[in-house]
């Protein structure tokens, strides 16, 4: 039988990455402490600081929202939540409903933020891009930046984890997309309208996340968004894995020579950011992504009446 490293107790959890076996409340003090570390480290907090915490009630942004509700006090911050219900049938209202749940427990103020309000849904957008995941991200990073900062957020918070990075890594790589590669940091600074950007679980992976909200008994969203099946991201994220098992640590290794050591040696100037033409927000052309994509919607939805009509 494994003992817990800490106190010899019947173990919980085994970490093949750290040799280490652990019970269940020594892997969650484990867990929050290696997050309060990635935030130390990568400078992704200041005491003082409101957060605004985005929870789409999946495992990891259901495990940041209660670790950083863990460490609130010991990092001197102020959490919010922040969620968009994106319209999805069958999926998004249970989504909404679990991260509601979770900020009213937690007593955490949040706000969400419905797509339908700005005329249309991720459902409807099918057939308007190669996949409605490409316009769905176009949404949540517009929406997450904007209201957020709206609710006088300094940074926002996301639950992106150790396999979700690398798995963009692989593929920027893959495309030899510099731009994206240069871009991918644990900790955006603010800059022209966009407010920080945060992603304090980058050194956990994905299974340990899981492993955390499970143990500490928390309700999670298990399906997959119906849009993500036959997502690339996902082939890349199984192939790191059969990786890890043979090669255990073989992620965070890959990681930490990605940032510490490949990173440094690209270099790509970006443009400053334009202000939208239609909304006002940042955008990197005269009219922004979000915008486009609302022109658009409007367009399909205008022609499925004609069609409807005649
Ligand atoms: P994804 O892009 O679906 O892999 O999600 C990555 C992270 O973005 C999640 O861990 C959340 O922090 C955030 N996120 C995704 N979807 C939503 C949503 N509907 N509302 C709020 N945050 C979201
Ligand atoms: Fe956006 Fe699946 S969550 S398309
Ligand atoms: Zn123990
Ligand atoms: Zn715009």
């Amino acid at each position: 039988m494994a003992v817990c490293r800490v106190c010899r107790q019947r173990a919980a959890v085994r970490l093949k990455y750290a040799n280490l076996a652990l019970c269940k409340q020594h892997f969650i003090e484990y867990f929050e402490r290696r997050i309060f570390r990635t935030i130390k480290k990568y400078n992704m907090m200041r005491e003082g600081d409101r957060v605004a915490v985005a929870v789409s009630g999946g495992k990891d942004s259901v495990a940041l929202l209660y670790a950083l509700s863990s460490l609130r006090e010991k990092l001197k911050v102020e959490l919010m939540g922040i969620t968009i219900d994106l319209g999805i049938k069958g999926y998004s209202e249970r989504c909404v409903q679990i991260a509601v749940r979770h900020y009213e427990h937690l007593s955490i103020p949040y706000e969400v933020v419905d797509v339908r309000e700005y005329g249309f849904t991720v459902d409807e957008l099918k057939g308007l891009r190669r996949s409605p995941c490409s316009a769905c991200g176009v949404i949540k990073r517009y929406l997450l930046n904007k209201v957020s900062r709206e609710m006088g957020a300094r940074v926002l918070a996301t639950g992106h984890n150790l396999d979700d990075f690398l798995a963009v890594v692989l593929q920027a790589y893959i495309r030899g997309d510099l731009r994206l590669l240069s871009k991918l940091k644990p900790s955006l600074p603010p800059i022209d309208g966009l407010i920080a950007k945060v992603k304090p679980l980058v050194e956990t992976p994905e299974k340990d996340a899981l492993l955390y909200v499970l143990l500490r008994g928390l309700e999670y969203m298990e399906e997959e968004c119906p849009y993500a099946v036959g997502a690339t991201s996902i082939e890349y994220k199984a192939l790191l894995n059969q990786l890890e098992d043979k090669h255990p640590g073989i992620k965070l290794q890959m990681l930490r020579a990605f940032l510490d050591r490949i990173q440094p040696l690209i270099t790509y100037e970006e443009p400053p950011l334009a202000i939208c033409e239609k909304c006002g927000e940042p955008s990197s052309g005269s009219i922004c992504q979000f915008c486009r994509l609302l022109e658009l919607s409007r367009t399909k939805l205008a022609k499925n009446r004609c069609r409807k009509l005649n």
